[in-house]
């Protein structure tokens, strides 16, 4: 197992966490040295090389970083405090490695992160999992951009989406989103690979994008294009206190709501 060490000045830590975040990181451990103002930053990409060599382009001439072998224990002890995260009283997402709770009527959700992002436990999955747990209907179609484990594509197909697509930049995101939908019986529904939005055709009821603010505005125009006359999109991974640029980027959409948690957002827009 591979990882990052970042070293980063006290100032810089939410801009470099937000940058690691990006990457699609599960965790990040912060190590301060009293002795200087600065930070190390700490956390676990898997075997992945794609994730390296995007690091490289996110993190060089930033802050000094290096590649360090992490051992699979080491990289693993975060799993031991794993527990399932309830999205409401009706859905519940459990580490693959826990028994789901054994309530009648509940939907219990098995995710194995592998080397991505979304246990349902971080505030911008929990966001975006609620936004899509209201707008789901039967049949519906639905595009998760950013699909780090899959978790919102694979709730989306086991609350009776009719298709789910499921894209995401990092190869380990896109391993973990496939077998995390056969583990919960929707492989025949969530169609996932490593299609660039631009790439991407037709039009979808749903669409949710759980990424940063820069890619968010980066995708604009996209995400705008694949959301359907009558459909909505989701865009999470934004601070509550500051997301209007990424609103503005995507006018003329209109927010129809805005959800926080813990200093995130999760916005719903609608074409006017
Ligand atoms: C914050 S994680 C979200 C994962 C999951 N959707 C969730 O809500 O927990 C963001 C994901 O977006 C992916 N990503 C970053 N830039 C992207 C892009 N331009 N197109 C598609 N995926 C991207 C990252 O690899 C990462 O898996």
């Amino acid at each position: 197992m591979r990882g990052f060490v970042v070293n980063v000045p006290t100032s810089d830590l939410d801009l470099a966490s937000d940058a690691l975040w990006q990457l699609g990181v599960r965790a990040i451990e912060e190590r301060r040295d009293e002795s200087n103002d600065l930070i190390e930053l700490w956390t676990a990409v898997g075997d992945h090389d794609d994730a390296v060599a995007r690091a490289d382009i996110a993190l060089a001439g930033r802050w000094p970083w290096q590649v360090i072998d992490i051992m699979d224990a080491a990289a693993d002890t975060w799993r031991e405090f794993a527990r399932p995260m309830w999205v409401d009283d009706t859905l519940v997402v459990v580490p693959a490695w826990r028994e789901p709770p054994g309530t009648d009527g509940v939907i219990a959700i098995s995710i194995e992160p592998g080397g991505a992002f979304g246990l349902g436990d971080h505030p911008t999955t929990l966001l975006s999992l609620r936004a899509a747990l209201r707008h789901v209907v039967d049949g519906c179609h639905v595009l998760d951009v950013g699909c780090g484990t899959g978790v919102i594509a694979v709730m989306a197909a086991m609350l009776g989406a009719g298709s789910v697509r499921a894209v995401d930049v990092a190869s380990a995101a896109v391993e973990a989103t496939r077998d995390n939908a056969d583990r919960n019986g929707v492989a025949g529904v969530v169609e996932v690979d490593s299609t660039p939005a631009d790439d991407i055709e037709g039009r979808y009821d749903i669409v949710v994008a759980n990424i940063l603010a820069p890619t968010l505005i980066e995708l604009a125009d996209d995400l705008q294009r694949l959301t359907g006359a009558d459909g909505c999109l989701v865009i999470s991974g934004v601070l509550d206190d500051r997301h209007d640029h990424v609103v503005g980027a995507l006018a003329p959409m209109v927010v129809e709501r805005t959800d926080t948690l813990d200093g995130w957002a999760a916005v719903t827009l609608r074409h006017p």
